[in-house]
């Protein structure tokens, strides 16, 4: 009898313990359904401090964890597409682990997806213009409103023409090309 109620206590304990818990995620699960659309929103500071400087700040869920490894080790840091991009090892390894931990390969959300979907197994780009999807979507703009306008220069600029990036949106509603107003041509 004493055994029987210990046990008896003890699930309720433990019942107790877990099941807020899940019913906590769930509710986060059904919410963030909704926001799957285009990539996570996420911020760290240190992420917009050391690599917002030059370019619009690429979210996480643009490229997988290898990639992300590639790009922020320490030596290739150095000479980072012809600039020198070098951190202190603490935000190094600081911004690397936020990138890992919300790569295109842990993401739920769409374009994460996608962008996993094209790529071969292990395949880790170090530029998000290169992963075949986002590279598909670009085929048809004419070379002149990239390189040779001044206001964009090159796709790497995803800003300049996704009016909404910054929000983490990419929908091609969204897209107005500087100098070129709307996108059909
Ligand atoms: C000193 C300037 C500078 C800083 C700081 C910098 N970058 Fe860059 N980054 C560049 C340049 C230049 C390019 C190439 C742009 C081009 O080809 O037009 C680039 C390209 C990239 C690309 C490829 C984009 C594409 O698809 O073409 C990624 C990804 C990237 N940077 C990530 C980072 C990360 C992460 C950090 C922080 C650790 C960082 N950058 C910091 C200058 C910088
Ligand atoms: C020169 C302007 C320009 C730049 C720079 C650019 N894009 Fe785009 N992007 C477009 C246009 C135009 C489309 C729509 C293409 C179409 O639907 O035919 C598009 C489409 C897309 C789509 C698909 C949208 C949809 O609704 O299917 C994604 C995702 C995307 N771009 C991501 C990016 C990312 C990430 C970058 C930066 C690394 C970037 N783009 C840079 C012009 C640009």
């Amino acid at each position: 009898m004493k055994k029987s109620r210990a046990v008896f206590l003890s699930l309720t304990v433990v019942a107790g313990a877990i099941l807020p818990v899940h019913a906590d995620s769930f509710f986060t699960d059904a919410r963030s359904l909704e926001r799957k659309k285009e990539v996570a929103p996420v911020a760290s500071e240190t992420y917009r401090k050391g690599c917002g400087e030059c370019h619009f700040l690429y979210q996480p869920g643009l490229l997988p964890e290898q990639s992300w490894r590639k790009l922020l080790d320490a030596k290739a840091l150095e000479d980072h597409f012809g600039e020198n991009a070098e951190l202190s090892d603490n935000n190094r390894l600081a911004i690397l682990d936020f990138l890992v931990a919300n790569s295109a390969d842990k993401s739920n959300y769409k374009r994460s997806k996608k962008i996993m979907a094209s790529l071969k197994p292990g395949e880790a780009p170090l530029r998000i213009i290169e992963v075949p999807y986002i590279k598909r979507k670009h085929n048809e703009i004419p070379e002149d409103l990239i390189k040779k306008n001044d206001k964009v220069k090159s796709l790497s600029y995803c800003d300049k023409c996704h009016q909404q990036a910054d929000k983490n949106n990419f929908d091609d509603d969204t897209v107005n090309i500087p100098g070129h107003g709307n996108w059909t041509w």
